[in-house]
C-alpha cells in the first residue's frame, strides 16, 4: 500500500523536510551526567535517520543547569556544547534528516538534584517538586521574580543561538507538559501579580517573549516550532479555546509552526490523559486539538499522541487535520519505520504497543530500553552480522524470546527451525494481550509471527520437543525458550475445584463463578482482576504486598488503579491467601484470619520457570542457552532482550 501524503515533501519555513514524518522529542538518558553528547546518542539519532524520518526533534535541552528535569538532560547552556551538539547535526544531515533541538526549563519540574532542591517556578507551591521519582528525590518549589524571568528569557535566546551555530536545521520551544513555559500558559497553575500573570496577554507574555529573544538571536529565516499541551487536562487548565488563541498570537509573532501535544505531568490529581499515553488510551488520543488548531492557523501543525499506525498517520494527513505526523515511541521500535513505508513493507514494521518501558526506564533513571526493539542504545554493538558460517539452529517455545532469537539468527544466515508445543506461535503474550485495554500487545505477536514466516524459518507448532527429538535433529545451537508455567500457592485445600489460574480465566478454559478473590496483586493480578471486574464479577484482590501493581510502569498504574475502583474492586493489602477450607478461602493478616465468602479463587502469584526438557535431554551440547521465562520468569522485554543477543552471538 503506497502511503504518498506521508511520503511527500513538506516546508517549515525555509527547512524543506524529505516527507512528513516528525520524530517528536524524546528524553532518552544517554547524554553523561553533564548533559554532554554521548556516542550512544549520536547513534541512537543516526539510525534513526539512516531509518528515513524527515526532521528530528531531539530531546528536551535545558537552556540553564536549574531547569534541568533530568540529570542526563541534553545541555545547550554554553558556548562549549557546541562541537557535541554539532555532531549530532551531523550523522542527521548524513542521511538527509533535517534536525532541530527542543529547548526546555523544567519549571517546578526540574530535577532536586541540578536545581540544589529548590524548583523554579511560574508561581510558588507549598509543596514538592511533582517529578520526584524521575529527578531524584524530594525538593521545594518557589516562584521566580520578574527579574529572574528577564534573565530566562535570554538564556532561551542564547540557546537558540548556539542551535543555529551548531548546524541545526531549527528549535523548538518546550510549551507543553508542565514544564516552565506551559506553567505561565495554564490558568491553573499561573497565579502571579506581576505582568507575567493574570489575563490572557499576562499569561502569554513568557511565551511571546521567549519568542522574540530567540527570532532576534536567529534571524528572520530560521524555522522556530512551538510545543503546546492544547488540553491540560485538569480542572481549570488551559483548554483548547485559550491554545487556540495562543497559537494564533504566536503565529502572528512569527512562529514557524505547531506542535500539537496535551496533558501534564502532574500526578496528583490524575489528569485526564499524561503526554506519554500509554496503551489504554486510543491512537491519536490528542488528534481532535491538533484539527482545532490547525483550522485556526496558517502555519503548519504537526499530530502527535499515539499514532504509530502508518495507515492512520496519512488518514489523517489526507483529511487535513495536520500538516505533519509526529512519532515518539513508533520510532523507538521501528527506526527503519519511514524507509519501511516508502518500500511498501507496512508488515515488516515492529510496532510501539504503548507498554511504557521506555517511561518506565527513564522514570527510573535509566537510559530507554523497548519492549520489541533490544537494539535501542545499542545501535552499534547491536548492529547485525552475517554469521561466518551456518548452522543448525534448534529453538524451543515459540513465544516472544524463542521467536526474537529465531529471527535474529535466521537474518545472520543459519537454518533456523522453531518447535512450539502449542498449535499457534505467541507464548504468553497471547494471554497477555486479553484483559482489558491490552489487545496492542498483539500487534507486536503478529510481527514477531509475520517475521518468522517470512525468513523462511522451518516452524513446527503442536509439536512438543523432548529429548529423543533433539537426538533426531542433532543441532549445533539449542535454545531453550520454552517459558513458564503459573505457580500454584502450596497451601491447604489447593486441590479445591474453585481454584484456578489467571492463566486459565484469560484463556477461557474455565467458567468462572460470580464471587472471586484474586491472589496476586501484580500486573496479571490487577489485570485478571479488571478483565473479570468488566464482566459483572464481584472481585477482590488479596495482596500481601503493601500496594498492588508496584510492577507496573507509573503512569499505566495510576490509570488502571483508577480503573480498578471505578469497577468496585475490593483491594485488600498486606493480606495472605492462608487455605480453603469447606469451600471458603481463608485470608490472614498481621497474625489475625478470616473466611472470606467466594466462588472462585483466581491464583495470580507468578511464574515458575518451565526447564522440564532440560531433564530429558541425552548430552549436553556446546551451544545451548536457555532464554527468556525459561531463565527466570519475568517479562516479554527480558525475553526480547535475551533472544535477540543470544540470537547475535551463535
Ligand atoms: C496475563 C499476562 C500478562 C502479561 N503482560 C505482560 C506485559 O504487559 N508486558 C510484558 O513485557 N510481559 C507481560 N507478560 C509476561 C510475558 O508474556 C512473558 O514474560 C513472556 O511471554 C516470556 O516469554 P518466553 O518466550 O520466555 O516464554 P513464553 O511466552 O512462555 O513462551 C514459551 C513457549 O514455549 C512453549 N514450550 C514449552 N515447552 C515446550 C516444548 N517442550 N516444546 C515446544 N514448545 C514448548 C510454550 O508452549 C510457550 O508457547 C504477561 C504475562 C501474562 C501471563
Ligand atoms: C521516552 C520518552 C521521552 C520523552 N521526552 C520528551 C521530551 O523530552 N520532550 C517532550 O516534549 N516530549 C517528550 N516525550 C513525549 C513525546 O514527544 C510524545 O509527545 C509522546 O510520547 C506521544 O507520542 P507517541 O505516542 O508517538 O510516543 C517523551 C516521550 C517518551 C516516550
Amino acid at each position: 500500500m503506497r502511503l504518498e501524503k506521508l511520503l511527500e515533501p513538506f516546508s517549515i519555513g525555509t527547512m524543506k523536510l524529505r516527507n512528513r514524518i516528525v520524530m517528536c522529542p524524546m528524553a532518552t538518558g544517554y547524554c553523561s551526567e553533564l548533559g554532554e553528547v554521548t556516542d550512544k546518542l549520536r547513534d541512537f539519532i543516526e539510525e534513526r535517520a539512516r531509518g528515513g524520518v524527515g526532521l528530528i526533534i531531539t530531546e528536551m535541552a535545558p537552556v540553564h543547569g536549574f531547569g534541568s528535569t533530568k540529570y542526563t538532560s541534553l545541555m545547550v547552556e554554553h558556548d562549549d556544547r557546541i562541537p557535541g551538539l554539532r555532531s549530532l547535526a551531523e550523522v542527521a544531515h548524513r542521511h538527509g534528516a533535517k534536525i532541530a533541538v527542543q529547548i526546555c526549563h523544567g519549571g517546578r519540574f526540574a530535577s532536586p538534584r541540578a536545581s540544589h532542591g529548590m524548583a523554579q517556578s511560574a508561581s510558588g507551591f507549598s509543596g514538592k517538586t511533582q517529578w520526584d521519582s524521575s529527578s531524584g528525590g524530594e525538593g521545594l518549589v518557589r516562584e521566580i521574580s520578574t527579574e529572574e524571568i528577564e534573565q530566562i528569557v535570554e538564556t532561551f535566546g542564547e540557546a537558540a543561538r548556539r542551535v543555529k551555530e551548531a548546524g541545526f536545521d531549527s528549535v523548538e520551544i518546550h510549551g507543553a507538559h508542565g514544564l516552565l513555559v506551559h506553567e505561565f500558559l495554564s490558568p491553573l497553575v499561573n497565579n502571579r501579580k506581576d505582568r507575567y500573570g493574570g489575563d490572557f496577554a499576562g499569561r502569554t507574555r513568557f511565551a511571546v517573549d521567549i519568542l522574540r529573544a530567540m527570532r532576534k538571536r536567529v534571524g528572520k529565516e530560521f524555522p522556530i516550532i512551538f510545543r503546546i499541551s492544547a488540553e491540560e487536562g485538569v480542572e481549570k487548565g488551559q483548554g483548547i479555546k485559550d491554545s487556540v488563541e495562543i497559537c494564533r498570537l504566536l503565529e502572528k509573532e512569527g512562529l514557524d509552526a505547531i506542535d500539537v501535544s496535551s496533558g501534564t505531568a502532574v500526578t496528583d490529581p490524575l489528569p485526564d490523559f499524561p503526554p506519554f499515553p500509554p496503551m489504554c488510551f486510543p491512537r491519536g488520543v490528542f488528534l481532535n486539538s491538533a484539527q482545532a488548531i490547525k483550522e485556526a492557523v496558517k502555519i503548519p501543525v504537526i499530530a502527535v499522541g499515539r499514532i504509530n499506525d502508518p495507515v492512520f498517520a496519512n488518514e489523517i494527513l489526507l483529511q487535513g487535520k495536520a500538516d505533519l505526523i509526529g512519532m515518539a515511541r513508533g520510532l523507538v521500535a521501528d527506526p527503519e519505520l519511514p524507509n519501511k513505508i516508502a518500500s511498501e513493507k507496512l508488515k515488516e514494521i515492529r510496532p510501539c504497543v504503548g507498554c511504557m518501558i521506555c517511561l518506565h526506564t527513564l522514570f527510573t533513571r535509566r537510559p530507554i530500553e523497548c519492549l520489541g526493539n533490544a537494539a535501542v542504545g545499542r545501535e552499534r554493538q547491536f548492529a547485525l552480522k552475517k554469521a561466518s558460517h551456518a548452522k543448525k539452529v534448534v529453538v524451543v517455545g515459540g513465544g516472544p524470546a524463542g521467536m526474537e532469537v529465531a529471527r535474529i539468527a535466521a537474518q545472520r544466515g543459519h537454518r533456523v527451525l522453531l518447535y512450539e508445543k502449542d498449535d499457534r506461535l505467541g507464548g504468553q503474550l497471547n494471554l497477555a494481550s486479553m484483559p482489558p485495554y491490552k489487545l496492542e500487545i498483539r500487534g507486536l505477536t503478529e510481527f514477531l509471527i509475520s517475521e518468522v514466516q517470512r525468513l523462511g524459518i522451518e516452524i513446527h507448532c503442536g509439536v512438543e520437543v523432548t529429548g529423543d527429538l533433539i537426538e533426531t535433529e542433532r543441532p549445533d545451537e539449542l535454545i531453550l525458550a520454552t517459558g513458564a508455567t503459573p505457580r500454584i500457592l502450596e497451601i491447604p485445600g489447593i486441590d479445591s475445584d474453585m481454584v484456578c489460574t489467571a492463566w486459565d480465566v484469560l484463556n477461557g478454559s474455565v467458567e468462572v463463578r460470580n464471587k472471586v478473590i484474586v491472589a496476586g496483586g501484580g500486573t496479571v493480578g490487577c489485570e485478571v482482576a479488571e478483565h473479570l471486574a468488566e464482566k459483572g464479577h464481584v472481585v477482590t484482590i488479596a495482596s500481601q504486598s503493601a500496594a498492588i501493581g508496584k510492577d507496573i510502569e507509573q503512569n499505566t498504574r495510576r490509570y488502571l488503579l483508577k480503573r480498578l475502583g471505578d469497577l468496585g474492586v475490593t483491594v485488600l493489602t498486606n493480606t495472605k491467601t492462608m487455605k480453603i477450607e469447606n469451600g471458603n478461602v481463608i485470608l490472614g493478616t498481621y497474625g489475625s484470619q478470616w473466611s472470606a465468602q467466594c466462588d472462585q479463587l483466581v491464583m495470580a502469584k507468578g511464574a515458575l520457570p518451565d526447564r522440564k526438557l532440560v531433564g530429558s535431554l541425552k548430552r549436553s551440547f556446546p551451544g545451548f542457552f536457555i532464554i527468556g521465562d525459561a531463565l527466570e520468569p519475568r517479562s516479554a522485554h527480558e525475553a526480547i532482550y535475551e533472544g535477540a543477543r543470544i540470537g547475535r552471538v551463535i
